[in-house]
């Protein structure tokens, strides 16, 4: 197929529910992709986080083949050594007394099994979520969700949601009430615009739920893995939640999901209550093995940490910083770029340039890219956001000039 007929084809015969790029990928090694007709690009999306190791990382690559010669599928109502492999790795990078895990396939699911546990292990119905949260579109995740354009198509959603202000503890203690079973909270707001919480708003809700009696849940989808500079967001403010997702990442870039619970709250989930399929399948059991080694041996987390730091001073340092640029915010290398503006013509043009971008709400780009990124691929990218970021300057100056 050629980049017109496969475009065609995704459109007639695919559910029309991405924002699509006119753009057809068909190769990626590391923090680059190419399209069908081998055009570079700088890959500042890790495919929407899910690329931490870099696309098709050797030992993903070595490990992902040898184990479809293996054994591809197992159902968990058999036990499999790379399954019980990979749960200790995990538990031995979890925070500590996170000490049980349920596997299952997409961030939204990890959140499923959340709500479910929460639910479970208290007997109470009410979860607390945040304005601005981002949490999936599977119906339980959607209703923690914020956004209005998601919930309102699917009404009625799952009861018994509480949405309250982020950053503000006053709030969450007033909407606890004897019905809540926990607080769900992303450490930082990702699709909501890259947030990073108040100093001290994250210790404070761990005391205050501490207190009242409620979990604490942790939504770390996007931050979690070595994302934001420690292998899980928590760690920055020394806070362990009940129970913490993750999922994105967290098999090289295969589909995943992890709710990592304390060994009482997973407990409570008797046999047949949560299960899914392909829960804890070999093939992605055997890539979250090589993924996990890979973090811990090319000291992805930290590795996360420095870049992260050099990316966005050089956004500091761009020439266009202060008339467009509303502010830089962030960790590691979750980066997010508030403009003055709506950014998709800066994602398209960037494009152009050869670096693909997100965006997290409608003047935020938002900088997902795979850990392993080179200095030098980040000193390429803010070439391109210097260009393209003076070009917009210049177009908005002169279509603001009088003739
Ligand atoms: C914080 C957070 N939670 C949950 C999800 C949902 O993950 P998935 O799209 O894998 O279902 C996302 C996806 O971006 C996310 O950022």
């Amino acid at each position: 197929m050629d980049e017109k007929e496969v475009i065609e084809t995704e459109d007639r015969l695919m559910a029309n529910v991405y924002a699509k790029r006119q753009l057809v990928i068909t190769k990626g090694k590391g923090a680059l992709l190419w399209d069908i007709n081998g055009k570079e690009y700088i890959d500042c999306t890790g495919s929407y986080g899910t690329c931490i190791v870099g696309h098709c990382h050797p030992k993903i690559v070595e490990a992902t083949k040898r184990q479809a010669e293996t054994l591809i599928t197992c159902h968990s109502f058999l036990y499999n050594d790379v399954r019980a492999r990979l749960s200790r790795k995990i538990v031995e990078i979890a925070p500590k007394g996170l000490s049980k895990i349920f596997l299952s396939n997409s961030g939204a699911e990890t959140v499923e099994c959340a709500i479910k546990l929460a639910r479970r292990f208290t007997g109470k119905p009410e979860i607390i979520a945040f304005m601005g949260a981002f949490h999936g579109k599977t119906l339980g995740a959607l209703s923690a969700t914020w956004d209005r354009k998601y919930r309102d198509p699917f009404s009625p959603l799952v009861p018994g949601f509480k949405h309250v202000p982020p950053d503000n503890i006053e709030k969450v203690e007033e909407a606890i009430t004897d019905k809540t079973a926990a607080v769900l909270v992303e450490p930082i707001r990702g699709e909501g615009g890259v947030r990073v919480p108040k100093n001290g708003f994250l210790k404070g809700l761990a005391d205050l739920c501490k207190r009242k009696n409620v979990l604490l849940i942790f939504d770390e989808v996007q931050t979690g893995f070595g994302r934001t500079g420690k292998t899980f967001a928590c760690e920055h403010w020394k806070v362990t939640p009940d129970i913490l997702c993750v999922a994105k990442s967290v098999a090289g870039g295969l589909p995943i999901g992890v709710t990592m619970a304390k060994e009482e709250v997973m407990g409570s989930l008797k046999v047949g209550e949560h299960t899914s399929t392909f829960s804890g399948n070999p093939l992605v059991c055997a890539a979250a093995c090589a993924a996990i080694d890979v973090l811990i041996e090319e000291k992805l987390p930290e590795r996360a940490a420095v870049l992260g730091n050099y990316f966005k001073e050089r956004l500091k340092n761009l020439r266009t910083n202060n008339e467009i640029i509303r502010e830089i915010r962030g960790l590691g290398l979750m980066i997010g770029v508030e403009l003055r503006f709506d950014v998709y013509n800066i994602l398209t043009k960037s494009m152009q340039h050869g670096v693909i971008a997100l965006d997290a709400g409608r003047n935020i780009l938002r900088f997902l890219p795979p850990l392993i990124i080179e200095k030098t691929q980040i000193d390429q990218v803010i070439s391109v956001l210097d260009i393209v970021l003076g070009e917009e300057k210049h177009e908005r100056l002169r279509s603001s000039t009088p003739n």
